[in-house]
């Protein structure tokens, strides 16, 4: 059942440096590309961020917190981008951020389904990977994902290890749900 692999979808906290393949890489996003959208604009643009030592470096350098810890073993980071205004009319697209959400979350499951593993960061300086990127006013930086498979649990790092050990929970139906 799809609900079985929505539920045993994980953000891991350690990665293992294990490449991904170009065909991994490829069905990924094809998940990503069929996600629908609002008037079919698509929105979304994917920097893979893989080869180059250089860029990965300074976007690792943008990462909050633990972020570069956690991702540090992981081959391959994907920057989201939102396309900001409607190629139909030049008018703002009020979904472009929802639509690149649903094209990730397709992502997601087509990752957990290959036996892959994926975290998704909003903890990085926007700003500094929009320059990184050279991305124009029209382009909103989302996220930065890391993505591959899950590493070892006896290698993750200390300070990542409360994090580790919180059981993953989510709101009760009750609480987010109204029916009328
Ligand atoms: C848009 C977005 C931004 C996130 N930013 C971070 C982040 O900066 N650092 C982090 O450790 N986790 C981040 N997460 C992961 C969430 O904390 C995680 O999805 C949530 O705790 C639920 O856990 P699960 O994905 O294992 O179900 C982010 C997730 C999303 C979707």
């Amino acid at each position: 059942m799809l609900l079985d692999i929505i539920k045993n979808r994980v953000s891991p906290v350690i990665f293992d440096k294990k490449e991904l393949t170009e065909e991994q890489i490829t069905t990924l996003l094809e998940a990503a590309r069929w996600a629908p959208s609002c008037y079919n604009e698509q929105p979304w643009r994917f920097f893979v961020i893989k080869g180059d030592k250089d860029i990965r470096q300074k976007v690792m350098n943008t990462l909050f917190g633990t972020n570069p810890i956690m991702v540090a073993n992981a081959p391959l980071l994907l920057v989201t981008v939102a396309k900001r205004k409607l190629d139909m009319t030049g008018e703002v697209n009020a979904y472009s951020w929802h639509d690149v959400g649903l094209a990730m979350g397709q992502l997601g499951l087509q990752a957990t389904s290959m036996g892959l593993v994926l975290h998704q960061m909003g903890g990085f300086d926007h700003a500094r990977v929009k320059d990184i990127l050279k991305l124009d006013e029209n382009l909103d930086v989302i996220s930065v994902t890391a993505i591959g498979y899950k590493g070892q649990e006896a290698d993750i790092h200390e300070s990542l290890l409360a994090k580790a050990a919180k059981p993953r929970s989510r709101r009760a139906l009750d609480e987010i749900v109204t029916y009328l």
